[in-house]
């Protein structure tokens, strides 16, 4: 599968792009430190929590409890087999798999499924349970889950719808950056069962992705529509972001990210040059501190910075960066830059616990509509911890 035939140019990065005072030397007591306190963290909130979820973000630093109707509740479930990989602890398996059976329930009932975030919810949940334990009561959650998703593929366009009913006008045919991360769950579906269609969706809706969500100057759309029936691209607009013409940095983020995971799965090398280009576009863009703010369109002060977003962007890197050659002097400056982000984030935006509390401070879920902002998302606390364990151990991807 070719994803794009036309690739924008590739910006080079800028000779300031990084913070000088990011070496790439890992600062492997800093890093200690950190997972040391993220396990922490996460201990407190297993006992505060219970059987429930943490909300999508924080009021005053602290997470509302909820049940399993969101579509970021598989990120706290992640952090859990997460801390279950780093220390082998029973607790967090133990804990991990009653959320199995929780997701479970969830896709057979249909509650809250009438989305494509079912790749985030069920990936870190489902598949990580049957990646690391061979659940196959996991297994059998994640098809459904992809069963469910494929419902919102629509052929006439090439792309899973993102939100709403399908035949509901305003969100008729859209596509939204963000489902390179739902897209993983297709591809294990399809390996997982032997059944092609999974894999064709995503691979039809990564080709739409690359032609039409990425813009010719390297940065990206939040949302793309399609005519539904007869396919035809119509227009970008953005949800999240400043503009419709801006580029929502979290966005930009789910593709330097998304792009590579989904090569990890098709083996399309052009993603890899797509991410390439996206991430360049986003380095280019960081104030001095090397952490974004909420729209890359601001570039100094006076806006609140997405601090989840340089978690994903940090996980996109290191995936990146590895399926680099070594002769490509990319590869070191992406792995510079994420190394650099997790420390930042580390020293600077890691919040001191308490119970119920997130670990990364400073997100924005929705500043268009005045949701977590400023706040933490538990998105950011999981990407930061996935980021932590990518840099300190070779880990198998749950996407
Ligand atoms: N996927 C929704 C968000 O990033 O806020």
């Amino acid at each position: 599968m070719n994803a794009r035939l036309h690739l924008p140019a590739l910006e080079p990065l800028c000779h300031d792009a990084l913070p000088a005072h990011w070496t790439g030397r890992p600062p492997f007591a800093v890093l200690r430190g950190a997972i040391d306190r993220a396990l922490a963290s996460i201990d407190r909130n297993l006992a505060h929590f219970g059987d429930a979820f943490p909300a999508p973000s924080s009021t005053g630093g602290v997470y509302p409890a909820m049940g399993n109707t969101e579509w970021t509740n598989g990120f706290w479930t992640g952090m859990l087999w997460l801390a279950y990989e780093l220390t082998g602890a029973q607790r967090y398996r133990d804990a991990a798999e009653n959320h199995v059976r929780s997701f479970h329930h969830r896709q057979a009932g249909r509650i809250s499924t009438n989305h494509h975030d079912l790749g985030f919810l069920y990936s870190l949940s489902c598949v990580a349970a049957y990646k690391l334990t061979g659940s196959e009561m996991a297994a059998e959650a994640a098809m459904g889950a992809a069963r469910l998703l494929l419902e919102r593929y629509l052929p006439g366009a090439g792309i899973i719808q993102a939100w709403g009913e399908l035949s509901d006008p305003a969100q008729q045919g859209r596509m939204i950056i963000d489902c390179n991360l739902n897209l993983p769950l297709l591809y294990w579906a399809s390996d997982y069962s032997g059944e092609a269609a999974f894999r064709d969706a995503a691979n039809q809706h990564i080709a739409a992705a690359a032609r039409h969500i990425v813009r010719p100057d390297g940065s990206t759309f939040h949302t793309f529509f399609f005519d539904p029936a007869s396919g035809a691209p119509r227009e970008g607009k953005t949800h999240q972001g400043f503009a419709d013409d801006s580029c929502w940095a979290r966005g930009q983020a789910w593709g330097i990210s998304g792009f590579p995971l989904v090569y990890r799965h098709n083996g399309d090398t052009s993603l890899i040059e797509l991410s390439k280009v996206l991430a360049n576009y986003y380095l280019n863009r960081l104030p001095a501190d090397g952490i974004c703010y909420w729209d890359l369109i601001f570039t100094r002060g006076g806006e609140e910075r997405d601090s989840s977003a340089a978690a994903i962007a940090a996980c996109g890197l290191l995936e990146l960066a590895k399926n680099l050659p070594l002769t490509d002097p990319l590869r070191t400056q992406y792995e510079r830059a994420a190394l650099g982000m997790v420390t930042e984030l580390s020293q600077r935006y890691a919040q001191p616990g308490m119970p119920g509390s997130g670990l990364l401070a400073h997100a924005v879920y929705h500043k268009p509509n005045r949701i977590g902002i400023d706040e933490c998302c538990i998105w950011g606390d999981y990407f930061y911890l996935e980021a932590l364990v990518r840099l300190s151990r070779t880990w198998e991807p749950y996407w």
